[in-house]
């Protein structure tokens, strides 16, 4: 683990870390949304590495993080004008695209897919990396599959610690969430994965963009088209049920169930907001910060489920956040990690 400072990186932590990557090794980084665990995206090998440390299906496709604009020629066969105006408005930054791939990238980094996911990062530390690398870094979320996305550098050495050759440690992320993955391969663009940025601030620059129906459909054989959203990504140790409604009525019956839980002999989480934590008086509450401040929401929900597996609860009760901007991203998340187990009340 190194110690990295976030606004100045220190170059030669930045040089040996780029180096590894070169020699087909593999250094988890920040990112602005969370830790991502990299190795060189040109090679197969490499790629096939970062599916071992993860323990990840090899047929959940990479994204391949640039830190220019210029690199995007050699690696797809068309920059759509949509996707520029995309980079345009929010590159560097939480945004990855769908694009037809080139011949250089390996089908082990796209899970065997002829498309592509680019990301350009905003974070320094992840552009210098980048840089220093050689310019292609393939990065998935650096946590082992089937656990929260990392948000910090222990969350990582908790999950990876000794499977990888370096950790770069620069703080707590920013967001807390993953990239929107947004589909340029056909005319309309279409939202793969919901994140920070929002199908509003979408619309408001490209037009016409659709959410994937894998996404919003109830039925569940119209399957999800990133291959990732189709695993249950995320299974707390607990149960956990979302109870939606009226926050009054919200609060009773999270209240009640709790209690219930206890006299069963269990106990009970429960996942609240600042304006609701002091009202429950059974189980152990987590706050997940003030609904007046959805970015603190989207940042707390990781580290909360990690915290929830080391304690002994046997049933997590959460409210529902579906706050103006984030919500959809902090939702689709939530009902993931509670097998979509929503009580409505
Ligand atoms: O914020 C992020 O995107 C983080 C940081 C590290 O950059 N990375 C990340 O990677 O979340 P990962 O591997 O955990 O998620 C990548 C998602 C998966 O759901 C995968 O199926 C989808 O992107 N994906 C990758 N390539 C794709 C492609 N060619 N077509 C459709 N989906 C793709
Ligand atoms: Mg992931």
């Amino acid at each position: 683990m190194v110690t990295i400072n976030p606004d100045h990186p220190d170059p030669g932590d930045v040089k040996r870390a780029g180096e590894i990557l070169k020699k087909g090794g593999l250094v988890a980084f920040p990112t602005e949304t969370v830790y991502g665990l990299g190795g060189n995206a040109l090679d197969p090998s490499a790629s096939r590495k970062i599916y071992a440390a993860k323990g990840r299906p090899s047929d959940n496709p990479l994204i391949v993080h640039i830190a220019d604009l210029s690199m995007i020629g050699p690696i797809t066969e068309e920059f759509p004008e949509k996707a520029k105006t995309a980079a345009g408005k929010f590159w560097p930054g939480p945004l990855t695209m769908i694009l037809k791939k080139s011949g250089l990238v390996p089908m082990e980094t796209t899970g065997g897919l002829d498309t592509v996911a680019v990301r350009f990062p905003s974070d320094l530390t992840a552009q210098a990396l980048i840089r220093a690398a050689g310019g292609y870094v393939a990065a998935p979320s650096a946590n082992t599959s089937g656990r929260p996305s990392p948000t910090t550098a222990a969350h990582v050495a908790e999950d990876l610690g000794e499977r990888i050759d370096m950790i770069l440690d620069g703080g707590p992320v920013n967001i807390g969430l993953e990239s929107t993955i947004v589909d340029f391969t056909e005319d309309v663009p279409v939202v793969l994965r919901p994140g920070y940025v929002s199908l509003e601030m979408l619309r408001e620059v490209l037009g016409d963009v659709r959410m994937d129906k894998g996404l919003i459909s109830e039925n569940s054989s119209v399957r999800p088209k990133a291959p990732g959203m189709k695993y249950r990504h995320y299974a707390p140790k607990a149960d956990l049920i979302i109870v939606e409604g009226e926050q009054e009525d919200v609060v009773r019956h999270i209240s009640e169930l709790a209690a219930k839980a206890e006299q069963e002999g269990k106990t009970a989480g429960i996942i609240a907001s600042d304006e609701s934590r002091n009202r429950y008086r059974t189980g152990i509450v987590k706050t997940m910060g003030s609904r007046a401040h959805e970015e603190t929401i989207a940042h707390n929900l990781y580290e909360i489920l990690r915290e929830y597996d080391q304690l002994d609860v046997q049933v997590i009760y959460s409210e529902a956040f579906h706050t103006p901007r984030m919500g959809q991203a902090i939702m689709n998340r939530l009902l993931k990690a509670a097998g979509h187990r929503v009580i409505n009340v």
